[in-house]
Parts: structure tokens; sequence; C-alpha cells
């Protein structure tokens, strides 16, 4: 080893100015630094029941006989030069990009009492939270993304040593306890039945989406109360959580049913948002255009709804999938500037450019938006 390279801590800490590298409150001030994911190495995941509920209709029985192999190479190559095209728009737009480090997902790893293969790093959305200059590992739900937070420790490094706060969740043991094979038939009347217990804290960052002091999240079937409530607390008094439910009978990850745009612009999944939320009076409530994907186009992981999952740039600039034209018309009626980027190939995946992004700095100070 050369230990001339390790540069230590406290060295680095020295090369700083002081402020950190991670800094975002919102979805949409202007955009600074960002990590795009990597879709190279995915493989369907070892086959548990938490992924039944939310995976579409017919998907089921692929992942059941896929598990633990490789997604088909001409999809994961197709999704990869989206990605490519993806970033350099990013960088054009003036916009640092980073990516992780992918991990060998046929690995096999665990925990007292199961084992699982990986998933991949293609959507950081859902692994990290970034809340102020705070980066947080969650605690996610799926046994195969147990260790998927590895491929952004050397990010995850970097920032700390240049001055951003990095926490983690309590690492959930994921036993049996924490999931419920029986989930419809034990679901309590007029609520929405939810394959996750409330045995240990868990959540994914996708289920929770950011204005300022207020923060809107959604129980799913991978995030609890418990892990909502150990947020919450984790965040303290700056911080308001409000957790709203919506017509959504497989809830996983908000980003595809409530998508604050800017101040005052709130776009929404016209068939899981039936009202707009009280907290959100005084904004505009802008139903997203039905979305266009062919039934022929393989969605592996989410419904069609993912045209929704757009990536604000500023209060302006939006990556919307170039495809995909009512959305992009919508979006200059209401005022947005749209950047068409192909993606439609990487949507197979289960994200669109949401999900497939963590936004690492924003500019801007913690202000509140909301009533
Ligand atoms: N689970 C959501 C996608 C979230 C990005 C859906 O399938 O619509």
């Amino acid at each position: 080893m050369n230990a001339s390279a390790i540069t230590s801590p406290a060295e680095e800490q020295r090369e700083t100015d002081g402020t950190s590298p991670v800094n975002s409150y919102t979805e949409w001030e202007l955009l600074e630094e960002v990590i795009v994911g990597v879709v190279d190495g995915a493989r369907f995941p070892a086959w548990h029941v938490a992924l039944e509920p939310v995976l579409p209709e017919g998907q089921v029985t692929t992942f059941q006989r896929q598990a633990g192999h490789p997604f088909p190479a001409e999809c994961i190559e197709l999704a990869r030069q989206e990605l490519e095209e993806f970033v350099h728009i990013l960088e054009a737009e003036g916009v640092t990009v980073r990516r992780p480090t992918p991990q060998d997902q046929s690995q096999v790893f665990g925990a007292p009492g199961w084992s699982s293969t990986g998933l991949y790093c293609a959507m950081p959305r859902d692994v990290l939270l970034v809340v102020g200059n705070d980066i947080i590992e969650c605690p996610l739900a799926w046994r195969s993304r147990y260790f998927e937070a590895a491929a952004y420790k050397p990010l995850m490094k970097e920032y700390f040593r240049q001055g951003a706060r990095w926490s983690a969740a309590p690492k959930p043991q994921l036993t049996d306890e924490q999931f419920d094979p029986e989930w419809e038939a034990n679901a309590k009347p007029g609520t929405i039945p939810l394959v996750v217990t409330e045995f240990e804290p868990t959540f994914d960052a996708a289920d929770f989406t950011r204005c300022g002091r207020d923060i809107i999240a959604q129980k799913s079937n991978v995030t609890n109360e418990f892990g909502i409530e150990w947020l919450r607390r984790h965040l303290g008094d700056e911080f308001h959580i409000h957790l709203l439910e919506f017509n959504d009978t497989h809830p996983m990850h908000i980003d595809a049913t409530l998508v604050p745009l800017a101040p005052g612009k709130l776009l929404v999944n016209p068939e899981r948002v039936l009202e707009k939320p009280a907290i959100f009076k005084g904004w505009d409530m802008l139903p997203a255009p039905t979305p266009i994907i062919p039934d022929s186009h393989p969605l592996y992981m989410t419904s069609k709804w993912i045209n929704m999952n757009i990536l604000m740039l500023d209060e302006q600039r939006v990556i919307v999938e170039r495809q995909d034209e009512p959305m992009i018309d919508a979006m200059k009626k209401w005022g947005f500037k749209p950047i068409p980027c192909n993606f439609r190939n990487f949507n197979s995946f289960g994200g669109s450019f949401h999900c497939a992004t963590l936004d690492v700095r924003r500019r801007g100070t913690l202000q509140s938006y909301l009533v």
C-alpha cells in the first residue's frame, strides 16, 4: 500500500473553506452539484416478498424467474447511453455531476436469518436523503438494497471531509418480523395494505419531498411510521414533516405522485391526488398529463406515471423525457423551460430524472414556503 497517497481526514478538513459541499433544502433551487446513478451491472434482485406489492402486474413472475440474473444487456446499454446524454445536458447547463462506484451485484450478502444478492446503483434518490448540509443514509427495507449505500461511500467521505454532516439511520435487521406476507388480508379496514411492518424504522428517501422547512412524507411499502418518526426526531424542530396519504394502493416513492416544481407550483398525479392537500393552500395544483409510454415498452418496476419524475434545475428549467410531448407542452404552458432528454429506456429500471439523481448542492437557505 502506498501510505503517502492517503490523506487523513484532518488533513483534508484543512483544505476546506468551512462551507459545506452538501446544501439542499428544496426540489427547485439552483442546482450546482448532483449525483447521477449508474445502471451498469444492474441485476434482478434475489426474490423477496417485499417486492410483490410494488411490481407492475405481470412482472412478479419475471422477477421470481430471473432472481439474481442480470437485466437484459441491451436494456442496460440503452439506459446507459441515455444516462450519458443526461450527464452531458446537466454539465452543459452548468451543473457538476458526480457518479457512484458500481458494486458487484452478484455478491451474496446478508444478516442473521437471511441472504440476498443486490440490485443496482441507478437510483441515488432512494438511498440517500439530503436535508440542508446533512447527507443521510436511509434504512432501506429491501434486503437486496442493504448495502447499496456502499456505491456512494467514496463521495460521502469526500463530502464529510469538506464539511458536510454525514448521518445514517439505525440499520434495520430486516428479519421476517419486518414484513407481513399476508399484508392485504391483515390490513385494517380503511387503510392501505402495506407489506412493511413497524418492527424497526425503515424508509427510502424517495418517500419524502422537500419544501424548505416543510417536508412531505408518505407511508409506503418501504417507509413505515417508525422510520418517519426517526427522521422527524433526527431533523429536529427546524423542520416539519407532514404525513400525507394518497389514492395509491401500491405506494412506493412519492415522486410520481406529488412533485413540488417551484414555490406555488405543485405537479400532481391526477389519479392519486384527488384534492389539493391543505398545506399547499395558495399553490397552483397542476395535473400531470396522461403518460404516453406505449404498453409494449418494458417497465419492470413502476407505473407509466414515471413521466412525472422530472428534475428541476432551478425555478424554470426542468428536464423532461424527450418523447413525452404532452409533458413538454404542459411545462411550457405553466411557464417553465423544458429541456428534453431521452430517458425512456432508463425508465424501464424503475425511475426517471428525479430517481436517477441526488441533488447534493442547490443554492439557497432554509425558508418556509407553505402556510
Ligand atoms: N411507485 C411509483 C413510482 C415512483 C417513482 C409508481 O409506480 O408510479
